[in-house]
């Protein structure tokens, strides 16, 4: 297990470039079952968690080639051997249960041990088995004798309906579009998420033969079609590995720009980068951020909403750098109702943040001075705020669980190091 050790940096200046998006090629890769035909998925980014889809897809039967060096991988799930997801690899990671949908399409079956609740919450997923119920799936979900739960979905057929979604699900969406695509007939989910991660699983669809409308707005619809064909696909930019750079520039004072990122995705994060003083001249597939050092940057509030509001995947690197900037800043989490692990260990850098409203609110002090110290990646993004953290602390930080981090952010030390970070990834040396 490896630790990552920060030195003071900064300002940070250069050009970095976004990988592919990991919460876009996870369900891209999972739509690769609903064909028997070969595709081809470009600018995958190199993380764990596409390792562990592809190990997913070949637990079913798929032939799956990496091209690590091309960015690339070709999938043909052309006989499916099994539809049960093999529980070590969902608790490795909870995207596996987007291989329900298109199990479900494909063989009439699915089953997947329940992924369970993470670090950020419960993470239920009755959402997506209402949908697959609608449908016309009989839903079974249990406990082994190992008392492992686990959920099975069954059909003879999967006709079109109406679906209302209680929550805007990313997943739950991302599920049913998949299954109502070999449905038989018309379905129409209604309070949709609208992530861009959804419109890029939607057009990878389309090219395949599925008819999709409205993808990206809260209603979507989906004309079920017989069979579906083999496709190629460009994965957008990962919008939130975006932001964190942006954020990079903003809590060490730099000068970056971010290329292969769409302004578009991150408009409320660039608001509020404004908002604090932070100037951000935002091109088409590039943009500039900068913190002249000695411009005062000042904190302002944010609250966390499903797209187009601000991302609850940002929330807590937006919290480092609100530590940092003058006066208090209130950060409302409404996504997740545990979504501030990280606030513990950014106070361990004396950050000085406090809870409120049980622990959905949190209130940011700011101008502090951090200061460096043994801290523990909590989740992925929390782990990326720890990051952000180490570059603005005096003396030196270290973060251990950092295969947290390394399950979405694909070469961070490189890409860190490029813009002058005094970063670098230790064995971790048992004490
Ligand atoms: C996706 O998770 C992302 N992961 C998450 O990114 C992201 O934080 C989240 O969407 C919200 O934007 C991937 O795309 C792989 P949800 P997902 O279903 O789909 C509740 C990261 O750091 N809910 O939109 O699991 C749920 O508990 C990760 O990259 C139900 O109640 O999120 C949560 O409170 C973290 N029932 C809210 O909805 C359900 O059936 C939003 O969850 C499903 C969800």
């Amino acid at each position: 297990m490896s630790i990552i050790r920060i030195g003071q940096s900064g300002p940070l200046k250069g050009e970095v470039e976004v990988s592919g998006s990991k919460n876009a090629v996870l369900p891209l890769l999972a739509a690769t079952l609903l064909t028997e035909e070969a595709c081809e998925i470009t600018d995958v980014p190199d993380l764990k968690d596409v390792d562990v889809m592809c190990r997913l897809l070949r637990s079913f039967g798929a032939v799956v080639e990496e091209d690590k060096g091309g960015k690339s991988i070709k999938v043909r799930a052309k006989t499916l051997t099994s539809n049960e997801a093999p529980c070590g690899l969902v608790k490795k990671m909870r995207a596996s249960v987007l291989a329900m949908g298109p199990l479900l399409a494909r063989t009439g079956r699915a089953k997947v041990s329940l992924p369970g609740g993470c670090a950020i919450g419960k993470r239920p997923i009755d959402l997506h088995l209402k949908g697959f119920r609608a449908l016309g799936a009989d839903i079974v979900s249990m406990e082994d004798e190992e008392n492992y739960g686990y959920v099975e979905a069954v059909t003879s057929e999967l006709k079109g309906v109406e679906i209302y979604l209680d929550t805007r699900s990313v997943g739950a969406t991302e599920n049913i579009i998949m299954a109502a695509a070999l449905s038989r007939g018309v379905t129409l989910i209604e309070n949709a998420a609208q992530e861009p991660e959804i419109v890029d699983l939607a057009n990878f669809l389309n090219k395949m033969g599925a008819k999709i409308k409205g993808a990206g707005t809260d209603v979507v619809k989906i004309e079920g079609v017989e069979r579906l064909h083999g496709a190629n696909h460009t994965v957008i930019p990962d919008r939130i590995e975006a932001a964190t750079f942006l954020l990079a520039a903003a809590v060490t004072k730099g000068d970056i720009t971010v290329t292969n990122m769409l302004s578009d995705h991150v408009k409320p994060v660039i608001a509020k980068l404004r908002e604090c003083g932070v100037t951000v001249e935002d091109g088409a597939n590039e943009t500039r951020v900068y913190a002249s050092g000695d411009r005062m940057l000042t904190a302002t509030d944010i609250k966390t909403l499903p797209y187009p509001g601000f991302p609850t995947d940002v929330q807590p690197q937006f919290m480092a750098f609100l530590a940092t900037a003058s006066g208090s800043g209130v950060i409302r989490e409404t996504v997740f109702e545990n979504r501030f692990g990280h606030v513990p260990e950014l106070n361990k850098m004396n950050a000085g943040v406090t809870l409120a409203r049980e622990g959905r609110e949190a209130i940011v002090p700011g101008g502090r001075i951090l200061r460096g110290a043994k801290v523990r990646a909590t989740d992925l993004r929390a782990g990326a705020a720890l990051i952000l953290a180490g570059l603005a602390a005096e003396a030196e930080t270290e973060i251990s669980d950092v295969y947290h981090i390394d399950r979405g952010y694909s070469n961070i030390i490189e890409k860190f190091s490029s813009l002058g970070a005094d970063i670098k990834r230790l064995p971790h040396t048992a004490k």
